[in-house]
C-alpha cells in the first residue's frame, strides 16, 4: 500500500526531542528534513548520529534562518523552557509548517489569552495547525481519561496522578526543583508556581468538556515530605531533614464540588525510610482513579524490565506522544486542534517487521 509522506523538522534534540527524532528516523512514512540544535557539539553532526542510529543525511544546523525557509510539513518543538519559544512557535506557523509541541503552551486555553491570540494570528497566516503535546501535561490528564470514560455508568470525580521515584528516575532539575531545601523555606516559595496549573488547564478543560461541564475554579494545595535520611541521586546528594518529597494537588470544580484532580507526587526514594510521609509506594508511574459506578483504577508504566522493575518512561513518552500526532495534524484543519479535534488518531508505520 503507498502510504502519504510527511516532511518533518525536529527542533532540539534533549530527551524529549531525541524519542522524537528516533521516532522520525525509523518511520517510513516521515522523510526528516531537517534537525535544529543549540548545543555546539551537536552541529553540523548527522541526525542519526545523535542519537546513535545510522547516517540519514541530514545533518543538524543552528541556523535558525535556514529552518524557517525549510519546505516541511511539520516541526516537533522541543527545547527548553525560553522566551523565545512562542515567537518561534508562531515564525514556524506563518510559514506554513504545522507544530507540535511539548514546550508549551501546550494548548493555548482562557488563562493564556495572548499567548492563544499569537498563535491562532500565525495558523490563520500560514494555514497551518498547532497541536500541544505531551504525556502531562497530554496524554496521561486528558486522552487516557477520556477514553475511560467509556467504560463508567457514573462517574462522581477523576483522580490523576503523576508518580515519580526521583532516585529511579533521575533529572538534572532536581535542585532546582527544590529537593535538598529546609522544608519551610520551600512551603513558603514553591518552586512550581502556584499558576503552573494554567499550563495544565488545556488537559483539565478538555477533560471536563468531554463529561459535559465547565470548570468554575482551579485550588491548589501544596505540601512537602521530610528526608529521613542522606539521599543520593544521580546528580547530587540531599541531607537528612530536607525536602525529599513534593505533592502538588491541583483540583477542578464544577457544580461547586471536587470533579477533576490532578496530583503530582515527586519523592527521593520508595520506601518509608527514605522520606516522611511516603505518600505513594510502588513503581512510578501515572494513575488515573474514576470514582463512580463502578470506579477503575489504571496504571501507566512502562513494561517489565530485566530487573523486574517496571521502567517510567515520562520523558520518551512526551516526545512519540508528539511524534505520532505528525500525521494527524498534518491533515488537520488549520489552527489550533486538540485530541478533541483530532479524534482516534491512527498513526501510520508503527509495525516494521
Ligand atoms: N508536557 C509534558 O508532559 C512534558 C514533559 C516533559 C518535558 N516537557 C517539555 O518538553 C521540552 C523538552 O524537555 P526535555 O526533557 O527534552 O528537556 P532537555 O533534555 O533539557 O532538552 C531540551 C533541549 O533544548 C535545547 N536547549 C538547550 N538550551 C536551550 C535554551 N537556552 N533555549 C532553547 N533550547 C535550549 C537543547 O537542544 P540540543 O541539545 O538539540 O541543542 C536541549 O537538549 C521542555 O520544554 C519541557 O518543559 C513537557
Amino acid at each position: 500500500m503507498s502510504e502519504k509522506k510527511y516532511r518533518v523538522i525536529q527542533w532540539a534534540t534533549g530527551t524529549v526531542g531525541s524519542a522524537a527524532l528516533k521516532h522520525f528516523i525509523h518511520n517510513p512514512v516521515i522523510d526528516l528534513v531537517g534537525v535544529y540544535v543549540t548545543n555546539p557539539e551537536k552541529v553540523g553532526k548527522d541526525a542519526g548520529d545523535i542519537v546513535d542510529l545510522p547516517k540519514t543525511g541530514v545533518l543538524a544546523t543552528d541556523d535558525i534562518e535556514k529552518i524557517m525557509v525549510m519546505e516541511a510539513d511539520a516541526v516537533l518543538f522541543a527545547p527548553f523552557q525560553n522566551p523565545d519559544n512562542l515567537g518561534h512557535i508562531c515564525r514556524l506557523l506563518a510559514s506554513g509548517k504545522n507544530v507540535i509541541s511539548p514546550a508549551g503552551p501546550f494548548l493555548p486555553n482562557k488563562w493564556l489569552p495572548d499567548e492563544t491570540k499569537r498563535i491562532e494570528e500565525a495558523c490563520a497566516e500560514g494555514n497551518s495547525s498547532f497541536h500541544g503535546c505531551g504525556v502531562h501535561p497530554g496524554y496521561s490528564g486528558d486522552i487516557l481519561p477520556i477514553t475511560l470514560l467509556r467504560l463508567c455508568d457514573r462517574i462522581d470525580s477523576i483522580e490523576v496522578s503523576e508518580v515519580i521515584d526521583k532516585v529511579r528516575n533521575p533529572m538534572i532539575y532536581t535542585e532546582m526543583a527544590g529537593f535538598g531545601l529546609d522544608p519551610e523555606a520551600l512551603l513558603a516559595n514553591p518552586r512550581r508556581s502556584p499558576e503552573t496549573y494554567k499550563h495544565f488547564y488545556s488537559s483539565l478543560d478538555m477533560l471536563a468538556k468531554a463529561l459535559g461541564k465547565e470548570i468554575e475554579e482551579v485550588t491548589v494545595k501544596f505540601e512537602v515530605a521530610t528526608a529521613l535520611k542522606d539521599i543520593k541521586h544521580l546528580f547530587g546528594e540531599i541531607k537528612k531533614g530536607t525536602v525529599g518529597g513534593q505533592h502538588y494537588e491541583w483540583t477542578a470544580w464544577c457544580e461547586g464540588a471536587p470533579l477533576i484532580v490532578y496530583h503530582f507526587y515527586w519523592q527521593l526514594g520508595d520506601s518509608a525510610e527514605d522520606i516522611d510521609p511516603l505518600w505513594e509506594e510502588g513503581e512510578s508511574c501515572y494513575r488515573v482513579r474514576i470514582k463512580g459506578d463502578p470506579g477503575l483504577e489504571v496504571r501507566l508504566m512502562g513494561d517489565k524490565a530485566e530487573d523486574g522493575r517496571n521502567p517510567f518512561h515520562g520523558l520518551p513518552w512526551t516526545g512519540l506522544a508528539g511524534a505520532t500526532a505528525v500525521q494527524a495534524v498534518c491533515d488537520a484543519k488549520p489552527g489550533v486542534v486538540s485530541h478533541i479535534d483530532l479524534g482516534l488518531i491512527q498513526p501510520k508505520g508503527l509495525v516494521r517487521r
